[in-house]
């Protein structure tokens, strides 16, 4: 099939997620055929460094034959069974009791969905599910963040906090409410500490949990680390003081450890690096490094009493889909595990973190760098038009836009949100891998400010 042929035919044939569908039609995709490592490979063969693991999920790189042996081996053995009714599949179990035995928090019980939105979605359920089992069926509401992104089904895409993933969908639904977004660079006020910051924001957050009432307010859901809304690291002291009031008035917390989860931000899951006490967690992406798609929603053993309790009462837990503990999904999950721990990932994450953030910091004095943030092997990189001013390019996205083209024509691929640039490599890099990264990078980063100005 030549590049043309393929790429009408791509066209022709997919509606795209997350893109701008007009201009799909006159550009067409850049197809992908190939990846090892870091770097993944066009159909015509062109090399790309992948700055983003896809989609913040491929930690282990592409091309790792022990997850494709996994895989197949459990393929051969039982390829598929469903979890309805008492059924189960050893793989599942193998795989939950590890992830109950993985995490920070005392957690009872593990659901297995397949992507990061099904996993939201099951956590509110199951925070609606469990205030109707204690009797306080006004305590439904949830409240997340401007800025969060939890996923695109009708729930949680009502719990992003991103217009463009409501407007003209018909969300958000009424139980869900938005409140601040912890984001220092853009809304601390001048000469405002971290902690003062923080300290405004849970404020805020306690305002608003009165004012819907508490007897209202299930739930609130933060990612450690707000990846989509532009990578933003929490303040100090962030988590803790909003911890106060959501303990205060008997909200849940659900910490959403979709991108942080397994490594990203230097420890196990964000849940740790930032000090959260979550009463139920969504994990996916890296959990099977993107390989096969699954994702977990674990909770405490007072959720899952409740849930037990209720279904006596109606006779069944009423959830689950059809690929509810995919029994390959799972197998590929305990393979990244145990390469994990066998290749000490968390202690690489340490040791080269800091190469990636302390070279994009290098970057700061460059004229169109406003901000360098990031934790772990996650950082964002936030274009403006005028330093001092912190403005925003008009329209917003322009600078961001302009970016990934460069970075692509310099073989990095990487994400914009807006004008933010994301990266997120897989956490397998090495030394040298992260210093052509931040080659390519700066040579995107000039060639952007040059096609600025002309
Ligand atoms: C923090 C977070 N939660 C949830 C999701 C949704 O996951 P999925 O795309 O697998 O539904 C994402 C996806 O990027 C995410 O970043």
């Amino acid at each position: 099939m030549d590049t043309r042929t393929i790429q009408s035919r791509d066209v022709a044939y997919q509606l795209h997620p997350f893109t701008n569908l007009g201009r799909h039609e006159a550009e067409g995709p850049l197809v992908i055929t190939r990846g090892k490592g870091v770097y993944v490979y066009d159909e015509a063969g062109r090399e790309y460094l992948e700055g983003l693991a896809g989609l913040w999920c491929t930690a282990l790189g592409f091309g790792e034959e022990r997850l494709v042996e996994a895989a197949t081996r459990q393929m051969r053995r039982l390829p598929y069974y469903h979890q309805f009714g008492g059924k189960a599949n050893d793989t599942a179990i193998r795989l939950a009791e590890r992830l109950i035995g993985l995490v920070p928090v005392p957690m009872s019980k593990v659901f297995f969905s397949n992507s990061g939105s099904e996993a939201n979605e099951s956590a509110i359920k199951l925070c609606w599910y469990y205030n109707n089992a204690l009797g306080r069926p006004r305590k439904k509401k949830i409240l997340s963040r401007l800025r969060a992104y939890h996923g695109v089904t009708l729930g949680a895409a009502s719990l992003t906090g991103l217009a463009i993933a409501h407007r003209d969908f018909d969300l958000p639904i009424p139980q869900v409410r938005h409140a601040d977004c912890p984001y220092p660079y853009r809304y601390a006020r001048p000469g405002e500490r971290e902690e003062d910051f923080a300290t405004r924001l849970a404020e805020s957050l306690d305002a608003q949990i009165l004012r819907e009432d508490p007897d209202t307010v299930a739930a609130f859901i933060a990612e450690p680390v707000m990846g989509a809304g532009g990578v933003l690291v929490p303040p100090r002291t962030y988590f803790e003081k909003v911890q106060a009031v959501l303990r205060k008035h008997d909200v849940l917390l659900i910490a959403d450890e979709v991108i942080c989860g397994f490594g990203r931000t230097g420890r196990m899951f964000g849940t740790e690096t930032f000090g959260l006490g979550p009463d139920i967690m969504t994990m996916a992406k890296a959990l099977t490094s993107g390989y096969l798609p699954l994702s977990a929603t674990l909770v405490s053993d007072e959720i899952y009493r409740a849930c037990v309790r209720q279904s006596e009462k109606l006779g069944v837990f009423a959830h689950g889909y059809t690929y509810t503990g995919h029994p390959a999904a799972c197998a590929v999950a305990l393979e990244v595990l145990d390469v994990f721990a066998e290749r000490d990932l968390l202690g690489h994450v340490g040791r080269v973190g800091p190469r990636l953030l302390d070279g994009l910091r290098a970057l700061g004095d460059h004229p169109l760098v406003g901000d360098v943030r990031g934790v772990g092997l996650l950082a964002g990189v936030e274009l403006v038009p005028d330093k001092p001013g912190r403005g925003t390019f008009d329209p917003p996205g322009a600078a961001g836009t302009l970016f990934v083209a460069r970075a692509e024509a310099n073989g990095l691929i990487v994400r914009a949100l807006q004008d933010t640039v994301a990266l997120c490599p897989p956490l397998v890099i090495s030394e040298g891998e992260l210093d052509e990264l931040l080659r390519r990078f700066g040579r995107a980063l000039d060639e952007t400010a040059e096609a600025l100005g002309r």
